[in-house]
């Protein structure tokens, strides 16, 4: 069975009432939900964490090749800034795709760049919630092929 870690960063624990316009109203425990309903769909697992330490998460991407096939990663804030999560992703080298609720390159101009693309294998963004679910398809899909 494919086993996927889920991570999603800082700020994302106050999905529901975090900027509804931009984000959504749903929670992040409603998103995990439908990932795992999507991913048992699919056959495969996915287990979800969030944290708003850059340094949790760059031990839970460094740790996840001992269990698992590929990562869904939205790194929030730190997407924009952060080449630690660069080096992790790197260092790893398991399949990563980059998931965002917004679409980052249609608002400010400081979200314009994203430091951790070049370690994805692709991105899905601007779909809010439903960016989760078709990052875990193509992420399947590209695991599977
Ligand atoms: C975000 C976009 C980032 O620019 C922002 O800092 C976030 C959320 C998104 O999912 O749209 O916290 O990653």
């Amino acid at each position: 069975m494919i086993r996927i870690l889920c991570i999603s960063g800082p700020n994302l624990g106050l999905l529901g009432t975090r900027e509804p316009d931009i984000y959504g109203r749903e929670t992040l425990a409603d998103i995990h939900k439908r990932i795992k309903k999507r991913a048992s769909e699919l056959g495969v697992t996915v287990d979800t964490k969030q944290s708003d330490v850059e340094g949790e998460i760059v031990k839970w991407i460094g740790a996840a090749p001992k269990r698992y096939a590929g990562l869904l990663l939205n790194a929030a804030a730190y997407t924009h800034t952060s080449l630690a999560i660069f080096d992790a992703l790197k260092a790893t080298a398991l399949p990563c795709v980059e998931v965002h609720l917004s679409n980052p390159e249609a608002r400010e101009a400081y979200r314009h760049e994203s430091k951790i693309a070049g370690a994805c294998v692709g991105k899905v963004s601007g779909f809010r919630a439903n960016s989760y679910v078709l990052a875990l398809e193509g992420l399947v899909a590209h695991l599977q092929k």
